[in-house]
């Protein structure tokens, strides 16, 4: 029988729509109770250290109200280590971070990186935290990551994503992602994987038999405006209908 692939849900985009007006709504901590009920396995939110979208208040609430597995995604750095030591997420995922990036852009330097991110990885192990890699689907990436004692990689599925379905570059870009995972099991790694995932391109991701999560973040808030926005005009033009028949029944009574 095959394991059960969990799904993280990112909320990282519900915080970006709410920093744009600089107000409380739509508030991450609302989305994440939501993809609780929903199903999800967990939730994931990176904390950049422009903190353009997820603030250290969101980081604090999720680590106090949420039930559900939080996984941290977050830069090797000496503020995010702190951070991390501080709440002791389920889960710490290194990602490699640029502040001019719209997006966290290929996977870590796990091979080049090793001396500088050994300390990270320590330090958030022994305090009992699943530290994760975000790393290309490379074998050189991986064996690294198992060198430095992560218990988990999560490959990064970003230029898959960005491929044409079928063409023979997203085949072999597919291939990359099998045997990465491939080989992470067997060097006992746990393997998640990442970044660009819709409705048009998991299917190949999610048939991958040793991925074990996938984490899921910018399409779902995205695809959310279209199932719910018409359920939301519907209320407020409701909303409105029934003050505007209220006034107008008070004013003539
Ligand atoms: N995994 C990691 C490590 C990421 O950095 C991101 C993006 O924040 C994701 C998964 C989710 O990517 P997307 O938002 O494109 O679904």
């Amino acid at each position: 029988m095959s394991r059960k692939l969990r799904l993280g849900v990112n909320i990282d985009h519900v915080a970006t729509i709410r920093n744009a007006r600089g107000i409380a709504h739509p508030d991450p901590i609302r989305a994440a109770r939501m993809a609780a009920e929903a199903g999800a396995d967990g939730i994931t939110a990176h904390l950049r250290e422009d903190r353009r979208h997820i603030s250290d208040d969101d980081i604090d609430r999720l680590a106090a109200q949420i039930e559900l597995p939080l996984n941290l995604e977050m830069a090797a750095t000496d503020e995010m280590l702190a951070i991390a030591l501080h709440h002791k997420p389920h889960a710490a995922c290194i990602v490699p971070e640029k502040r001019a990036e719209l997006t966290t852009e290929g996977g870590l330097d796990a091979h080049g990186g090793e001396n500088h991110l050994r300390r990270y990885v320590d330090e958030m192990v022994k305090a009992g935290i699943r530290v994760s890699l975000f790393i290309d689907p490379d074998e050189s990436q991986i064996r690294s990551a198992r060198r430095l004692g992560a218990p988990v990689v999560e490959l990064h599925t970003g230029t898959y994503a960005e491929m044409t379905p079928g063409s023979d570059a997203w085949a072999q870009e597919l291939e990359r992602i099998v045997q990465g995972a491939a080989l992470a099991e067997d060097l006992g790694l746990e393997c998640h994987a990442g970044h660009g995932l819709s409705y048009d391109n998991v299917g190949a991701i999610a048939a991958i038999p040793n991925l074990v999560e996938l984490n899921i973040g910018h399409f779902l808030v995205g695809e959310a405006i279209f199932g719910g926005l018409d359920s939301a005009i519907k209320r407020m033009r409701a909303l409105m209908d029934q003050a505007r028949a209220e006034a107008t029944g008070s004013r003539s009574a």
